[in-house]
């Protein structure tokens, strides 16, 4: 093996095992590693043609103190099981899936970047229907696995800003739809949007599918906005973290965490309906996940109205300490209050 760490971009790195389990007949077998990319997959499979499958992302780091930490994934665990529900898939009990994903790590632990990098070892678990079948309907067989996946640090050259475009006009996922499960036809369905305002040089920023006035996204991640609250004689009063309430969004395990601890700072968190025109209020604003913990947003170009939200180049300092107060639990430097990580030694 020989992965310049410095080098790695967030593209797929083979590692020498995935994980794989199937479950045939509502029965699952033990999850096991093998060196095989390749799943064996019927060309009647419902997973193939109606879409019937999902997939999870988390992360394993290397802390300051040597240790492995895996974030949250319990939760990952728990969306996947929701995802497969939403799809009438037969999911995947928690417990295995936390099983196959150590089992993923421990057989693939020399991928895992050294701490001082900023790289880590992303998990993609993927969900997916097998039964052949051409009626249109749910299959109920499935195969599960895990792909390790060493990626770069999402700022190679420190954290900093990207411009978004607001978008009405290709719909991510309907507004009652599949866009609170993590499945590939969403993403399928933003492709065309994200090309268009990447051709552009932004992020593309996604707004409800019913009335295009409120913000749903913001790439494949969730908004936060940062307001300043202010008194009525306009004095600073404190701050408020906003981010979406919205059926058509992932709830992101990241914007959870980063809600935990806005509210442990003294800021007020508020979740509901944000309207593209309240960009104006926001002294901050990002998009939120697990690729980039945090990616703040230096303007927000409205084509539609002629409007330019800016928010500068420079990182808020608000969202910048939210920031390194999650990766300081992320690699260990800070106690870990809430036991978010699994530790391995
Ligand atoms: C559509 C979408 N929204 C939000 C997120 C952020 O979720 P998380 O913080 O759990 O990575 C992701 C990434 O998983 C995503 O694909």
């Amino acid at each position: 093996m020989n992965i310049d760490w410095n080098k790695l971009t967030f593209h797929y790195t083979e590692t020498d095992y995935i994980v794989r389990a199937a479950c045939k007949n509502g029965v699952w077998e033990r999850p096991y590693a093998t060196r095989d990319k390749m799943i064996p997959i019927h060309a009647a499979a419902t997973g193939l043609h109606y879409g019937q499958e999902c997939f999870e992302g988390l992360k394993a780091f290397r802390g300051v103190d040597g240790k492995v930490r895996i974030f949250r994934m319990e939760e990952n665990a728990k969306r996947m099981y929701h995802s497969a529900e939403g799809l009438l898939m037969t999911p995947v009990p928690i417990e295995l899936f936390c099983e196959a994903i150590l089992l993923a790590l421990e057989k693939n632990i020399a991928f895992l970047p050294p701490y001082e990098t900023g790289a880590t070892l992303y998990f993609r678990p993927l969900l997916v229907a097998t039964t052949p079948d051409i009626s249109v309907g749910p299959g109920k067989d499935c195969e599960f696995v895990v792909i390790p996946t060493p990626i770069g640090p999402y700022f190679p050259n420190g954290f900093k800003g990207m411009p978004a475009i607001v978008n009405r006009t290709v719909d991510r996922a309907a507004s009652q739809g599949t866009g609170c499960w993590k499945v590939g036809g969403n993403y399928a369905a933003s492709f065309r949007a994200s090309e268009v305002a990447h051709a552009m040089g932004y992020e593309c920023m996604f707004t409800d599918a019913k009335t295009h006035k409120y913000i749903d996204e913001c790439t494949a991640s969730n908004f936060i906005g940062i307001k300043e609250i202010k008194s009525e004689r306009l004095e600073a009063k404190g701050w408020e973290y906003i981010t979406p309430r919205s059926n058509a969004i992932l709830p992101s395990i990241t914007n959870d965490s980063l809600m935990t601890l806005a509210r442990e700072m003294g800021i007020k968190v508020t979740r509901r309906r944000i309207r593209v025109d309240e960009l104006a209020d926001l002294q901050e604003a990002a998009a939120c996940g697990t690729a980039c913990v945090i990616s703040p947003l230096t303007k927000v170009v409205d084509p539609d109205n002629n409007i330019t939200y800016i928010f500068g180049d420079k990182p808020g300092h608000i969202l910048t300490k939210l920031y390194h107060a999650l990766q300081d639990i992320q690699y260990g430097r800070v106690e870990d209050k809430h036991g978010w990580c699994t530790i391995i030694e």
